[in-house]
Parts: C-alpha cells; sequence; structure tokens
C-alpha cells in the first residue's frame, strides 16, 4: 500500500503535463490485439475518460484484427496478410465492416459512455471523414527488378481526410471513435489499416501526439530489447532489414509520416498493460517506443 504523501505526489506529478496538454488533441490507436480482456479494455476507457476530464482531446482509432479472424474463422474464410495488411475480397470486406462498425465500434462507444464518458463512434464514411482508393500494394523483388504489384483485394490507402465532423464533436466535448472503414469516391468501402487511419488523423487534426496501443513492449530489436528511442530513419531502416515486419510496419510508417506532418511525438507502446496511456502521458519515464525525427 502506498502511504498518503505518496499518493499526492503521485497526483503532482501530473501536474507539468496537465498544464502542458491543456486543450491538446492526441490521436489514440486502439489496438485489436490489446483489446483481448474484459479489464483492460475498462481501464483503457478510463484512462480515456480521464484525458477528457483534464482539457486534452482524445480521438480513439480502433483495430480489430483477431475479432475479425474470429469472424472470418466461423465463417470459414480464410485470413491472409501481406505486410502487415490483410487481404480483403468483397465476401470478407462485408464480415469487416461489420465487426468494426457494428460490433467493435459500439464496444468501444458503450465501454466510455457506460464510465460516464461521452463517446460518439463513426466510420470512416460518416461525414466524408476519410476518403480511400484501392491500395497498391508493391513487393520489392531482387536487384534491379522492378517491384511486383500484388493485389490485396479491397485494402485502401488514404486519398484525403474531412476533420469537420470532427471538430464539431470535439467542440461539443464529445469523444469520437472511429472504425477504420473508408468509402471510394464511387461510394465502394475500403478497409484500411487502423494505424494508418490513425496516423492521417493526426496530422490533420495537427495532433500534439500519436500514441499507438498494441501487444508489444514496443518496438524491440534483432535481440527482442525494447527501443525507448527511436528516430525515424533508424526505424525505415529496420523496416528494409526485416528486424521491423508484420503488422509493425504499417505502424512505423504512419508515425514517421505523422511527424513529418507536424504531430509532435509518436509513441506505440504496450496496451496489455494496465493504464498505459496515462502512465506515458502524464508520467516522467513514459514507456514503450517513443519515434522521433533525426531532423527537425
Ligand atoms: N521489431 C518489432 N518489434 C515489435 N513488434 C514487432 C516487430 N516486428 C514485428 N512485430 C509484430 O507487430 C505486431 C503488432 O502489430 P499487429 O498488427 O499484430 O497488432 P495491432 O496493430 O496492435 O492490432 P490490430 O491490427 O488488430 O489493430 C506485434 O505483435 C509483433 O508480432
Ligand atoms: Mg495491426
Amino acid at each position: 500500500m502506498i502511504d498518503q504523501n505518496e499518493r499526492a505526489k503521485i497526483l503532482i506529478e501530473a501536474l507539468p503535463y496537465i498544464q502542458r496538454f491543456n486543450g491538446s488533441t492526441m490521436v489514440i490507436k486502439y489496438g485489436g490485439h490489446a483489446m483481448v480482456n474484459e479489464k483492460l479494455k475498462q481501464k483503457f476507457a478510463l484512462d480515456i475518460i480521464l484525458m477528457k476530464y483534464v482539457g486534452i482531446n482524445p480521438i480513439v482509432v480502433h483495430g480489430g484484427g483477431p475479432q475479425i479472424g474470429d469472424f472470418l474463422n466461423r465463417l470459414s474464410i480464410k485470413s491472409e496478410f501481406i505486410g502487415g495488411m490483410r487481404v480483403t475480397n468483397k465476401e470478407a470486406m462485408d464480415i469487416i465492416e461489420m465487426v468494426l462498425v457494428g460490433k467493435v465500434n459500439k464496444e468501444i462507444v458503450n465501454l466510455i459512455n457506460h464510465n460516464m464518458g461521452m463517446a460518439v463512434g463513426l466510420s470512416g464514411k460518416d461525414g466524408n471523414l476519410v476518403t480511400a482508393r484501392k491500395m497498391k500494394y508493391l513487393k520489392k523483388k531482387d536487384g534491379d527488378q522492378p517491384p511486383e504489384i500484388i493485389d490485396i483485394g479491397m485494402v485502401g490507402e488514404i486519398v484525403s481526410i474531412d476533420t469537420s465532423l470532427l471538430e464539431s464533436l470535439i467542440k461539443s466535448d464529445f469523444i469520437p471513435v472511429i472504425a477504420p472503414v473508408g468509402a471510394g469516391t464511387n461510394g465502394e468501402t475500403y478497409n484500411i489499416n487502423a494505424d494508418i487511419v490513425a496516423g492521417h488523423i493526426a496530422a490533420s487534426m495537427k495532433a500534439r501526439k500519436l500514441i499507438l496501443l498494441t501487444d508489444t513492449k514496443g518496438v524491440l530489436d534483432e535481440e527482442g530489447h525494447l527501443i525507448s528511442t527511436l528516430k525515424d530513419d533508424e526505424a525505415a531502416y529496420m523496416i528494409t532489414n526485416g528486424i521491423i515486419n508484420g503488422g509493425m510496419i504499417p505502424k512505423i510508417n504512419c508515425c514517421i509520416t505523422a511527424l513529418a506532418d507536424g504531430v509532435k511525438k509518436a509513441h506505440i507502446i504496450d496496451g496489455r498493460n494496465e493504464h498505459a496511456i496515462l502512465l506515458e502521458v502524464f508520467t516522467k519515464g513514459g514507456i514503450g517506443t517513443e519515434i522521433i525525427r533525426s531532423q527537425s
């Protein structure tokens, strides 16, 4: 048990951060892999509500990899990933949209609202928030050969973000919770990696921080040790030599782009730790990996 003095000290330690971040926007990507247990989900909701009550504007973007995988399994539809992206045919797209927008999104909204927050669930289709187009996935070939274009189906890349709906919601003190599905200019539906959506929204909203919650301690080196601070150029090199792979690739890429577009800091932290967000935002040490620009 901690004594009264300790408790007061912990609260006071948060004061400079509360002052510094008052009025700023932070985008939090809640990975499907960090969403697996009820207690953790509850703590996540409390962290988001606390942020809101101390004057930060949190915007939540969520994933749902395992939840989508479960449903596709039940329907005997195979899951396949290329470069951390889920290959998505039209049939899978319907299920993905239902799971992300109908189930995972509403579950997070409900958790926040049940704990006295005021969340509103959206997909990228609402208010034209995310306009997308089919992603051309380029696979590098050996030597001088041109890259191979691989068809990964209805996986989208972002063309534009319209922030007007988000701004209205924030002005009215709602917490937006966004499912990573977007519409194309011909009305087609795209499945977009949630890290990429979070990165673009952070850049468009001029967010102070982009925080990606996942199921590892942060970015790990080749020996499996946590890297506390990683420069953007080093991170890009780690992708080239394969130390960063799979689902970590879109995370790193979106952090690099968000930083280049004016987001002050990007963090990849372990969503399996209770209150990971609070520890990152309101304490001296911080946790996980922070990605910074090598030249600023
Ligand atoms: N160098 C690395 N350091 C840490 N994790 C890595 C690295 N390279 C690859 N990974 C993988 O990236 C995974 C995280 O991405 P993943 O897409 O699986 O989860 P998520 O994005 O949090 O969830 P979701 O995709 O459901 O939103 C880790 O579990 C790990 O297996
Ligand atoms: Mg992922």
